[in-house]
């Protein structure tokens, strides 16, 4: 009846597929793609927060096999590890995370744009969205200026990582990357003291000697570049494509609290990623039906953020809306992102630099077209004209 697994890139507007599937259909089996297609708020809320409901290998069908350091970020990874591990490989990605140092957006916008050529038709995914958040992760670890150019221009191959669907073309040059990458990383952060961190922040039930916490160490903060090229590009475009699309002129919404709330409400309305998958690990019962052990579940976050039953007139797009925050955009239980803060300050705070910059932002074309991707809603370019 349905498909309920389809690219991005070939829907100009995948809510109606979602609104009629929360209407008639909100836990559906898909036969032609054997997922549990999951809609309704209450039912991604409780798959998300079933211990028993696990993340798929990423590996299992892959052409070719992964190299030694492509298999080690797979394998380490707190986004693709289950328990008992995660909750070690969570704690190491939490480790590097707080170690940050704050990175001013506003110094790494201007020279993004200073460089960007001609700003009456700026891409600003290429230009922007593709380096701004993986660059102040880099700064933020104290790599130099050069590391920072070289390891975020290997993030586009590297983050097929992720994909559950490989190439062997792209297998060939991930693992190639993923070498250059681990090496580089691990060589940086030997020289910063952050393993003996690791060593005591690691769950007592498990026990890491000090070179298997320096691979998880390292795996996990390629992961944060990862995730933050991944994520963050897509969420960049998708909040100032609204912000050209609205009435923006509007007072609340030109001073940071109001662009603040503007940031969230889109991360509910316009979110960057629109669904996750899980796997039985044993039977669970849902809504009545038994979804047998080793069957997979498509969890659609981006329906469940326009439930009615959890959001008043779910398809208004409303900055004062109170319960804003229960959106399932970052994830939920365990495997919730934990980057959501600061990924919702980053965004604000690139716009208020963008803002104080430029007065006269206009959208250059009026069809924005997507990346090819199943899972995530990500603008392939944004073409802008920016004046003082
Ligand atoms: C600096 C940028 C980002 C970093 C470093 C980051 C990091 C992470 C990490 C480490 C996890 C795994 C947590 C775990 O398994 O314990 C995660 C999960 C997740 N992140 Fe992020 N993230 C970033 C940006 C984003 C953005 C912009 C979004 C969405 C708009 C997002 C959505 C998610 C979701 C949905 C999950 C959970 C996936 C699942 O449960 O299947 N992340 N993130």
């Amino acid at each position: 009846m349905t498909n309920t697994t389809f690219l991005q890139s070939e829907t100009d507007d995948p809510f109606v597929l979602y609104r009629k599937m929360l209407s008639t259909h909100p836990f559906y089996w898909d036969e032609r793609n054997r997922v549990w297609a999951v809609y309704s708020y209450a039912l991604c809320h409780t798959v998300l927060n079933d211990a028993r409901a696990v993340i798929p290998d990423v590996h299992a069908t892959a052409p070719a096999p992964l190299s030694p350091a492509a298999m080690a970020i797979v394998k380490n990874l707190a986004r693709l590890s289950n328990a008992p591990h995660h909750a070690t490989a969570r704690a190491v990605a939490m480790v590097a995370f707080e170690a940050l140092r704050p990175v001013a957006v506003a110094d790494t916008l201007s020279h993004l744009l200073d460089d960007a050529g001609d700003l009456s038709a700026l891409d600003w995914v290429e230009a922007v969205a593709k380096k701004v958040p993986v660059q102040l992760l880099l700064r933020g670890f104290n790599f130099s200026p050069a590391d920072v150019r070289v390891l975020s221009d290997t993030m586009p191959r590297l983050v097929k990582i992720m994909q559950p669907a490989k190439t062997p073309e792209q297998v060939l040059a991930l693992n190639q990357c993923a070498h250059e990458v681990y090496a580089h990383v691990e060589q940086h952060i030997l020289t910063t003291g952050l393993v003996k961190n690791i060593l005591s922040a690691i769950p007592p039930s498990e026990t890491l000697n000090t070179a298997e916490a320096m691979t998880m160490l390292v795996s996990n903060i390629i992961g944060l570049f990862i995730q933050s090229y991944d994520a963050g590009r897509g969420m960049l475009s998708n909040t100032l494509l609204q912000w050209l699309q609205r009435d923006t002129r509007l007072p609340a919404i030109t001073h940071r609290d109001g662009l603040y709330r503007f940031v969230c409400e889109t991360t509910r309305y316009a979110p960057t990623i629109h669904n996750t998958r899980r796997v039985a690990a044993e039977d669970i019962t849902l809504n009545g039906h038994v979804i047998p052990k080793g069957e997979t579940m498509l969890v659609v976050m981006a329906a469940a953020n326009r439930d009615p039953l959890r959001f008043e007139h779910p398809d208004t797009f409303d900055i004062y809306r109170s319960n804003n925050d229960d959106n399932l955009t970052f994830g939920s239980g365990a495997h919730q992102c934990l980057a959501k803060h600061f990924m919702r300050r980053l965004v604000t705070e690139t716009l208020v630099s963008l803002f104080d910059r430029y007065k006269n932002i206009a959208l250059h074309t009026t069809r924005v077209t997507f990346e090819p991707l199943v899972n995530a809603r990500i603008p392939a370019h944004l073409i802008i004209a920016l004046k003082p």
